[in-house]
This record gives C-alpha cells, sequence and structure tokens, in this order.
C-alpha cells in the first residue's frame, strides 16, 4: 500500500473540535467514538453541557475527552495569538457558528458584532494555529463548517451568510495553497439541519439529521475540497445564485 492510499485507509484517532456542544459537533463525535477515536479535545462556551457530553462519551465508548471552556469573542483572550495554540490531532474540526438576529444585527451594533465574530473573525485565530508551515506537511485533516447562506446575499440572513461567506473565501485560500500537501482541508456548506439554530426557520422537509450528516462525512474521511452537505443543496444553490434579484428579495 503506497503511503497514499495508507493515509485513507487511516482511521481518526485523535480530534479537536471548536464548537463542540453544536448538535452537529456531538454526532460527529459520537461517530468518530464508536469508530474507534481514542482522544476527544471539545472547546465549547457551556460548562454544564460539555461536562455532561463528556460524561457521556466516557460512559458509552472508550474514549479520552479533555474539555475547555472558552468564549471565542472573549476580548482579552483574542487579543494574544498564543491563547490560540493548539496541539497535534487527526482532526480538526470547527463548527462553532452563530446564526444571530438578521433584524436585530440592523439596529444594534452587537448583534452585527456577534455575527460577524461567531462565524468569521472569531474562527480566522485558531484556523491561523491549526495550518501552520510545519502542520500543513502532516497528514491530517482540518474540517470547516460553512453555510450554503454564503452563497448569494438573501434579505433573512445576509449578516449570517456575509460572515460564512468571508470564512468560506479564507478556507478556500487554504484549501489551494494546501492542494498539493498531505494536510486535508474539507470545506462543508451545509443547508438545513435539524438543529436547535433551524428550529423555527427551516422547512422541515429540508432538514436533515445530524446523525446523517455525521455519517455521510465519516463515510469518506479523508476527503478534501468544498462539498455540499446534502448534495442537493448544490443545484438548489445554483438556481438560487441566478434567479433575479427581484425573485431573491422574497427568500
Ligand atoms: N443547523 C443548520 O441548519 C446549519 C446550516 C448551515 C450551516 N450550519 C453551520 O454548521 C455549524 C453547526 O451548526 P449547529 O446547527 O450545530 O449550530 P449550533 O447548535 O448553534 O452550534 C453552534 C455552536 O457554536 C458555539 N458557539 C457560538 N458562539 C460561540 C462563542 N462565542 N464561543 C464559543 N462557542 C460558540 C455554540 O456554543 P453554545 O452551545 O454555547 O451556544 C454552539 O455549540 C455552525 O457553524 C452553523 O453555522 C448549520
Amino acid at each position: 500500500m503506497n503511503s497514499n492510499m495508507a493515509f485513507k485507509e487511516k482511521k481518526f484517532k485523535s480530534v479537536w473540535v471548536l464548537g463542540s456542544n453544536s448538535k452537529v459537533a456531538q454526532s460527529i463525535c459520537i461517530e468518530l467514538a464508536k469508530k474507534g477515536c481514542k482522544e476527544l479535545f471539545l472547546i465549547s462556551r457551556d460548562k454544564d453541557q460539555s461536562l455532561n457530553f463528556a460524561e457521556f462519551l466516557k460512559n458509552n465508548y472508550e474514549v479520552k475527552v479533555t474539555i475547555k471552556i472558552i468564549d471565542i469573542k472573549d476580548k482579552e483572550f483574542y487579543n494574544n495569538q498564543n491563547n490560540f495554540k493548539v496541539g497535534d490531532f487527526d482532526l480538526y474540526l470547527i463548527t462553532a457558528g452563530y446564526l444571530g438576529n438578521n433584524e436585530n444585527a440592523k439596529i444594534d451594533l452587537q448583534e452585527t458584532k456577534n455575527i460577524i465574530f461567531n462565524n468569521y473573525f472569531g474562527i480566522l485565530p485558531w484556523i491561523n494555529s491549526i495550518a501552520t508551515a510545519d502542520r500543513i506537511e502532516k497528514e491530517c485533516s482540518l474540517w470547516v463548517f460553512t453555510s450554503v447562506a454564503a452563497d448569494r446575499g438573501r434579505p433573512s440572513n445576509y449578516y449570517y451568510g456575509s460572515a460564512k461567506a468571508g470564512l468560506h473565501n479564507f478556507c478556500e485560500g487554504l484549501l489551494a495553497s494546501c492542494h498539493d500537501k498531505p494536510f486535508c482541508v474539507r470545506i462543508i456548506k451545509a443547508g438545513f439541519i435539524a438543529t436547535p439554530l433551524t428550529l423555527s426557520i427551516a422547512p422541515k422537509i429540508l432538514c436533515i439529521k445530524t446523525s446523517k450528516v455525521a455519517k455521510i462525512l465519516l463515510k469518506k474521511p479523508h476527503k478534501r475540497g468544498v462539498e455540499y452537505l446534502p448534495w442537493f443543496w448544490r443545484p438548489i444553490m445554483f438556481l438560487i445564485r441566478i434567479v433575479p434579484t427581484k425573485l431573491v428579495s422574497k427568500l
């Protein structure tokens, strides 16, 4: 087996997660633990939820769990790049994100800042610490959740969509710069997933379960590139990108 094939067969034994209280992240962690992951490093801002989830993982799977409580928009934390140090893991997963309230953001600068920070600005220093010159020479993966909302500005969610578009564009640049490196960048353009984030806004028929998300992603764990999730969002977003502005104004 050549080294490339051996990598494709390799299982993720150690995984680092930013935004680990996200239901999507939790389903991915559970699926990873089922598949033999031995170490999870979970970063979130809610201690109780994190402790409960860590307990659940330890009780049900043979996995070592470390939790770290951080609010990524904490100014003092953010101002020192040393705070963002990360260890070596097989997979780095970024699910932190914040939909926010588009209407409030128009009149409340704090809400605007929260949306930009939690989806874009607050994520970049982590990616800087992960994708170092040394690490991109190693066989490991970075998965980042962006959103189909990044594909076209729409009246209902353009604060969130523009922040995710920034993150998406940044990750696309990183993906291109690592195209000939062992380091795999996977950008996940998610459509509606059944989580608290979309509870009241998404049509149920278009919502995919978090367990399904985990299964799809772990079917090809070492995939790199940009991926719509599920796949049918690619043609949907193709159409949404080409319809005239008059029609988009209704979305
Ligand atoms: N659900 C969807 O339909 C959908 C669609 C497209 C893309 N996405 C993206 O997919 C990812 C996962 O989605 P989800 O539905 O699981 O979202 P979620 O339940 O809202 O989870 C997002 C996670 O990010 C964490 N987070 C937000 N701001 C933070 C901060 N300042 N510091 C630390 N952690 C922070 C949240 O922590 P707390 O638990 O403490 O709030 C939460 O655990 C997100 O990036 C989302 O934007 C989701």
